[in-house]
């Protein structure tokens, strides 16, 4: 089966980084698969060529695609223009036509970065945790929407289908989720609390908490390591996942899937678009390339290929290579450019 990968660059930085995303996939696939890479725009970058942010041909290139690789959406532009014409709104588009309403946010800290963190070694040392992001519902799309208002929504299906998604994937880790509402406030989320206690009472192996996320967002900067898998509505993933980020040192470390029903996946960083640094070769190209990893595991079934990518990382940075974001005293600062090539000649020709 020939595999086929749309390959969306963006805008700012995510030119950069997903060139070397694809230079790590080309280096690990080498002869041995047969693929095929198609690009297209998207972002700012397609607004510009075709006046909309998600053009019909990128639409449709995603929907043929197995996977697809984003860089990142958004322009300095789009804080004058109206929500549809938005970089960004294209990503919105994509994720529910092409229905990936599972969004997995791994906060993964390397211990070759302990010291990029901003927090002390003793909190973050060893974390590892993963935030499932409901990623077709919620804030972002409910209706009714206007001027001046927007609508917090779920149905029970939607929540049941993402609570199925967080206790499967908390059984092939640590066997825990923490659901995160607001459920003292929001109807919404008593509902999303009363769904999630439902559908956890078919894993009985598996342990069910509930935080509020004003608590949670404050428990993940005291004490992460106490969360295994971490559930929570559109809005409220998109902002932990953030600050999940940089427990790890470096919100530029970290890669990100969205996945539906089937194998189908968007691989991003989860990072955007920085453009205060694009162009200048100082952007971290290690989320684009860990996403690319990602990809090979859930959608192409390639576990060894996605390891040797992750293992590959580690052995860059073991070696003392770090791009400016997570530069520290005695390691190499090096640009976006040699990182990915470093990463891929010993994806060919390991280091140690
Ligand atoms: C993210 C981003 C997007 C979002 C933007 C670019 C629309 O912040 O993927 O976290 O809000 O979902
Ligand atoms: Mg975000």
């Amino acid at each position: 089966m020939q595999m086929k990968i749309a390959i969306l660059p963006g805008d700012g930085i995510g030119k950069e980084v997903t060139a070397q995303g694809v230079k790590a996939l080309k280096a690990v696939l080498g002869n041995s698969r047969s693929y095929q890479l198609v690009e297209a725009p998207i972002g700012g970058v397609g607004y510009a060529a075709c006046g909309n942010p998600l053009p019909p041909e990128t639409l449709q290139l995603c929907r043929d695609a197995d996977a697809i690789l984003h860089g990142a959406s958004g322009i300095p532009e789009d804080e004058q223009r109206p929500p549809q014409q938005q970089a960004g709104f294209a990503l919105l588009l994509l994720r529910k036509d092409l229905n990936l309403f599972a969004n997995f946010r791994p906060a993964f800290l390397f211990p070759e970065l302990i010291g990029a963190s901003s927090l002390k070694r003793e909190v973050v040392e060893g974390l590892d945790l993963m935030i499932l992001r409901e990623l077709n519902g919620g804030l972002y799309y409910g209706e009714p929407r206007g001027r001046g208002f927007n609508t917090m929504r779920y149905t029970e299906p939607e929540v049941e289908r993402i609570g199925h998604a967080a206790f499967q994937c908390a059984r092939k880790r640590h066997k825990k989720v923490c659901s995160v509402d607001k459920s003292n406030v929001l109807e919404a989320s008593a509902l999303w609390r009363e769904v999630m206690i439902r559908v956890g009472s078919e894993y009985p192996d598996v342990e069910l908490r509930h935080l509020l996320v004003d608590a949670a967002a404050m428990a993940l900067v005291r004490d992460p390591r106490q969360f295994d898998v971490m559930v929570m509505e559109n809005t409220f993933g998109d902002i932990l996942s953030d600050e999940a980020a940089m427990l790890t040192g470096s919100i530029g470390m970290l890669p990100s899937s969205s996945v539906g029903y089937g194998k189908k996946g968007l691989y991003e960083p989860v990072h955007g678009s920085a453009p205060d640094i694009a162009g200048k070769d100082r952007a971290n190209p290690l989320a684009s390339i860990l996403s690319v990893a990602m990809m090979l595991r859930d959608t192409f079934d390639l576990p060894q290929e996605a390891e040797r990518i992750e293992q590959t990382v580690r052995a860059v940075l073991r070696r003392g290579y770090r791009t400016p974001d997570i530069f520290e005293p005695g390691t190499h600062c090096i640009g976006t450019e040699e990182m990915g090539d470093r990463v891929a000649q010993a994806i060919r020709d390991p280091i140690h």
